[in-house]
Order: C-alpha cells, then structure tokens, then sequence
C-alpha cells in the first residue's frame, strides 16, 4: 500500500469511527453504580515544588492571577435564590427545529410524542445538562488543585489556585439550582464525559491537564453555557450561567496562555500526541451531548435515538456545531490544528467543525466576558 492509500484508508476509519452509533452507546452504558458515592482515580503526576518565586516573571499569567483575585463572587450572596422557578414554564423550551425533525418524521422513535411528553423532554433536558455541567465542574475542581500541584512555574501555581476556588463555586451554585429549583439531581455522570476526566487525571504530563480541561473541556462549557445562557429567560439560571461564564472565560485564557509557552519547544511528534488527545477528546464531549441517559429513561431505543441524531440534516445542528466555537480558534492560537501534517484540521474538518477556525480565541477575549467585574465597576460608580 503506497503512502497515499494509506492515508485514505486512515482517514476513512476515522470519520466512520466518529460517527459509528455502536462505539457511541456500547460507551456509553447506564450508570448501575448509584449506590457508590465515591470514584477514585489513580493520578500518575507528580507533585512539582519550584524554588524560583519571582512573581510576573510570566506577565500574562500574573495578569490573570491579578484579575481573578478581584473578579471574585459568592454563590450564596450575589444570586437571588429567593426567586420561583417553575421548570415547565420558565425554562429553555426545544428548538421548534429540531421538535419539528423528531415529531415528524415516522422513523424517528420520537414520532408518537404528545405535547406533555414534549414538555417532559425539555424539563428531563435542563436537568441532564445542568447535573452534566456540575459534574463536570467537580472535574474541573480535581484538575485545577492537580494543575497547582504538578505546573512548574509559580505565577501559574497562583492562578490555578484562585481557579480551584472558582470550580468550588461552581459545583456549589449548580448542586444548589438542582437540588432548590429542579427536584434533585436526577443523572448520574455521562460515561464519555467521566471516562475524559478519568484519562485527564490520569495522565502524568502536566501539560495534558491543561489540553483536556482548560482546552477542551472548558472551551466547551464556554461555549454551552453561553448558548443555555442566550436561551433561557429564567432570571436566576441566566444570571448565574453568566458569572460562571465570567470565570470560565478566564480559565480557558489560563490554558492558551500557559499551552502557547510549552508547545513551541514540542517535536512534531509530541504535537501529533496532544492532535490525538484533543481530538478524542472533542468526540466523547460531542458524544455525551446525544442524552443517552435521559433517553433511556424515557423508554426509547438509544442506539436508534443516537443514529437519528446522527443524520440530523446539518443546518438543524446549530448546537451542536457552536459547542465547538471556543475549542477550534483555541487549538489554532496553540499550533494545534496545523501541526505535522494538520492532522487535527483534516479531524475537525470530518466532524464539520472547522468553521469556527477564524472566530476570537479566549485568550483575546477573556476580559471582556467579565460581568462580575462590570457589575463591581457599576456599583462603585
Ligand atoms: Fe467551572
Ligand atoms: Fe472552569
């Protein structure tokens, strides 16, 4: 087989790999282990102690530690938990699109669904994200207190100290919008997005902590925090997405900045590890977004569900793409998608995300998605 072939027969594999309905649910299996509080991961990193204490030897870095320090918010005073929320009014209702494409269509195993079952989709809907991102927010909570631990620069330690304190508050605010306002938290972590954040942890490179959370992780929580924001009217939900957007803006500038220094010593073959990493890391995020979980609860066939969301006509997939808005611009200010061969670009290009290559990346606009500190500035006149 020449060079060429073996080109082709790789990229076939791949782009039929993304998009095979059997790898997708055979990963991800219902969660029989409710009864078990604790998961316990093995962490392959060690522990990095630097002597060298010269605070700003890295600007960028102090800058942001800097502007964390201020930008600092308090779940427990700054929301109004005294506001009503009533679920099956206020919250996101389904794009009238995407209902249109399920309920009509006599394939689809949504065909039969009444207008009180649609309703019950959109509540089970809000429950299953915002118990996802909370999940993932602990995730974000055990790799930053592990990015303190194993980054060997001492401007970089700071900062993701401020950052831990803000994973905290996180988990905190979307535990509490759960348990207060929709009955609990009814779904266990995603299998794709669990195995992920297993795989970060366990990872003994210091800089793949940083490409799986910082990057990957949390440009797409930038990016579907921002959508649920733009679409719910509920005033607590948006207010809270919004001061957690604030900080997670910052936190993915942490990770382009920090990223930007260490990958310009890297070979190409080092690079084509982390193209790999992020790559599959981009398929098990898209993938959890598919619902197996609440799927199943509801009684319907999942691998059928996952395949018709598979062959959604792609101007329908409007949410789906734009979870990718953060993660590809930042993989091009790194030198990710072109690296080598532009591997990770010909991935992205399969999974028809590509687009977003030329928008902002986060490291530009961080500031800017600072409310906290705008609402800070107004009060103070
Ligand atoms: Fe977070
Ligand atoms: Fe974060």
């Amino acid at each position: 087989m020449t060079t060429t072939e073996n080109h082709i027969a790789e990229e076939y594999s791949l782009a039929a790999y993304a998009n095979d309905p059997d790898r997708i649910t055979d990963y991800s299996v219902w969660n029989d282990d409710v009864t078990s509080v604790i998961h316990a991961v093995e962490d392959s990193a060690e522990a990095i102690f630097t002597w060298n204490y010269d605070k700003g030897e890295r600007a960028q870095l102090d800058k942001l530690y800097e502007k964390a320090k201020t930008s600092q918010w308090n779940g427990q005073t700054d929301l109004d938990w005294s506001i009503d929320v009533d679920p099956y009014k206020t919250l996101a209702p389904a794009d009238p699109l995407e209902v249109q494409y399920f309920a009509e269509n006599p394939e689809s195993p949504m065909h039969k669904f009444n207008e009180e079952e649609w309703a019950e989709v959109g509540v089970e809907s809000m429950n299953w994200s915002l118990s996802q991102f909370m999940h993932g927010e602990q995730g974000a909570l055990l790799c930053t207190a592990k990015i303190v631990e194993t980054v060997p620069w001492i401007d970089a330690k700071y900062y993701a100290a401020t950052q831990v304190v803000d994973e905290a508050r996180h988990v905190e605010v979307f535990a509490q919008y759960l348990d207060q306002k929709l009955g609990g938290v009814k779904y266990p972590c995603n299998t794709h997005l669990g195995l992920l954040l297993d795989d970060i942890i366990n990872d003994s490179r210091w800089d793949m902590t940083y490409l799986g959370m910082q990057i990957m992780v949390e440009g797409l929580a930038l990016a579907a925090f921002g959508f649920m924001h733009q679409t719910t009217e509920e005033p607590l939900l948006k207010k809270l997405l919004r001061y957690v957007m604030s900080d997670e803006a910052r936190h993915v500038a942490f990770g382009v900045i920090s990223l930007k220094e260490v990958y310009q010593e890297l070979t190409v073959a080092e690079l084509r590890d982390r193209q790999e990493f992020a790559f599959e890391a981009a398929l098990r995020m898209r993938d959890r977004f598919m619902r197996q979980e609440m799927w199943e609860r509801f009684g319907i066939d999942v691998k059928e569900m996952v395949r018709f969301t598979l062959a959604m006509p792609d101007e329908l997939r409007v949410f789906q793409r734009l979870l990718f808005s953060k993660i590809v611009p930042n993989c091009k200010k790194l030198g990710l998608l072109d690296a080598g061969d532009g591997w990770l670009r010909d991935r992205f290009t399969d999974i028809g995300v590509i687009e977003f290559e030329n928008w902002v990346d986060t490291a530009d606009e961080y500031a800017d998605l600072d409310e906290v500190a705008k609402d800070r500035e107004a009060v103070a006149g």
